[in-house]
């Protein structure tokens, strides 16, 4: 019998670089004791790098490259097809992330009952018995005839039913528990995770077949296993939770076949996973009792709006230096707020502790928010309450100056939908024809929404 070939090397566990010998600090990454001594299996065939089958083609010009048609199907739910841009599309890898208890087996169970109402798929389980599975399936009343089930955790024998079986979609639950006999290392482990989601991708790639994984998280909310996996899949979606566990938060991080940042909403309920199809007013507590510092924002979630609720709360310092925190907002963004309304706002908060918060677990990753945080600083900082129908969005610039931000109009047409009538924004934003049942500030400085309030 012919030898397989095992290589063996120092791959760094968070960026993936490879070292001949051990070294205790990864030059690629600047990491320190993430370099350790995996077993890469055997050589890849020439022309087939990283899972991807390219075989040796020559030069083409980019106009003469032919296009295949992507033909996308529906992955069973609309907003799981809205986060992947569309549907899924053949021969892609898909990674799916998110804590224990995330969802990630339910809405993958859920989708599959009904995706394979249309197409073959093939559901392999390395984590929980196909009892359990059934168990859990019969309870939600999915569509149980056409999903093929396998509990197996041995990449050949995966790989071998889904040859023989030729489905158009295989989920692997999940990618930490999987094992390659090309590889002598433990499953969960950097080496056995990249080997085996090598060969998954390799696989997706020659048959055109959907593939996805399951990928646990750390601590940290970075994808156990190596960087690498993330460069390898097509599609990266993390399965997030909310503060109160009522709804799970679907985003992509990244993807191949479609924009980023597009955000699904599911409801967690004893029937499962439902699909929120409005969220954009899900996260607002609307309590009778107007509080300080408190403050309705509308952000713009890939295609949809969203309103949210931003609270600050500003508190003489007790000892030493002030603290600024911000949860659910990028904190160099807070300074720099405090930064601006310190010198275009005239308000000194160099001696008050600084809280910022927004509502339900949202992570506000864009800058429209800005505006809304300045505003509800401020309004905590003099203990005055805001109007409850006042809606406020736009970006704060260093000088002092309100930049529009993108979908202005949408977003307070959002607002009216929710009762808000007033609103202070960008003047940029500002609509040209007055939207009914709005009366809207146009402001170009923060000393002008200050004024405004
Ligand atoms: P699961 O899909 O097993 O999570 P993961 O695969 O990401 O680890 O989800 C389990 C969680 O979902 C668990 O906390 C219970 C909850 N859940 C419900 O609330 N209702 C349901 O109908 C189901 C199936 C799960
Ligand atoms: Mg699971």
């Amino acid at each position: 019998m012919a030898k397989v070939k095992v290589k063996t090397g120092f791959v760094c566990s968070d960026c993936g670089a490879t070292y001949p010998k051990w070294q205790g600090h990864c030059s690629a990454c600047d990491a320190w004791s993430t370099i350790k001594e995996v077993r890469l299996g055997p050589e890849p065939r020439p022309g087939r790098r990283d899972g991807f089958a390219g075989t040796t083609s020559p030069v083409t010009l980019l106009k003469d490259v032919q296009l295949t048609d992507e033909h996308r199907f529906s992955s069973g739910s609309e907003e799981f097809d809205r986060v992947l841009g569309g549907g899924f599309v053949p021969g892609s890898v898909i990674l799916i992330g998110g804590d224990p208890g995330a969802g990630k087996s339910t809405i993958l169970l859920q989708t599959m009952c009904h995706a394979a109402e249309s197409r073959e798929v093939l559901y392999v389980s390395g984590e929980e018995s196909l009892q359990q599975i059934a168990g859990r399936a019969r309870r939600l009343q999915l569509p149980l005839d056409r999903v093929k089930m396998l509990a197996e955790s041995s990449v050949e024998r995966v790989l071998e039913a889904a040859e023989s079986e030729r489905p158009a979609v295989v989920v692997i639950d999940s990618i930490q528990v999987m094992q390659s006999a090309a590889v002598d290392a433990a499953p969960g482990g950097v080496s056995q995770v990249r080997e085996s989601a090598a060969a998954f991708t390799c696989f997706a790639k020659t048959s055109g077949v959907v593939l996805i994984m399951v990928g646990h998280v750390t601590k940290d909310q970075a994808l156990a296993g190596p960087m690498t996996l993330s460069h390898m899949v097509d599609t990266q979606v993390m399965l997030s939770s909310t503060e109160d566990a009522r709804y799970r938060l679907m985003r992509t991080t990244k993807n191949r076949f479609g924009p980023v940042n597009e955000l699904g909403v599911f409801a967690m309920t004893e029937k499962g996973l439902r699909e929120v199809k409005n969220p954009s007013a899900i996260f607002l507590s609307r309590t009778e009792n107007a509080a300080p510092g408190s403050l309705i924002s509308v952000l713009w979630e890939g295609t949809r709006p969203l309103l949210v609720e931003i609270q600050s709360l500003v508190v003489s310092a007790q000892y030493g230096s002030p603290r600024r925190l911000g949860i659910g907002l990028d904190q160099n963004r807070i300074a720099m707020v405090l930064a601006v309304i310190n010198k275009h706002g005239g308000l000194v908060l160099a001696d008050q502790d600084v809280f910022v918060n927004v509502v339900g677990g949202i992570r506000v990753l864009e800058t429209s928010a800005d505006l809304a945080v300045a505003l509800a600083i401020v309004s905590s900082f003099r203990n005055s309450v805001l109007p409850q129908d006042l809606l406020v969005f736009g970006e704060v610039g260093l000088s002092g100056e309100i930049r529009p931000v993108s979908n202005g109009e949408s977003r307070l047409k959002e607002g009216v939908k929710h009762g808000f009538t007033r609103a202070i924004v960008p003047k940029g934003n500002a609509p040209k024809k007055e939207i009914p049942g709005m009366k809207v500030v146009g402001v170009t400085s923060l000393s002008e929404a200050l004024d405004a309030i």
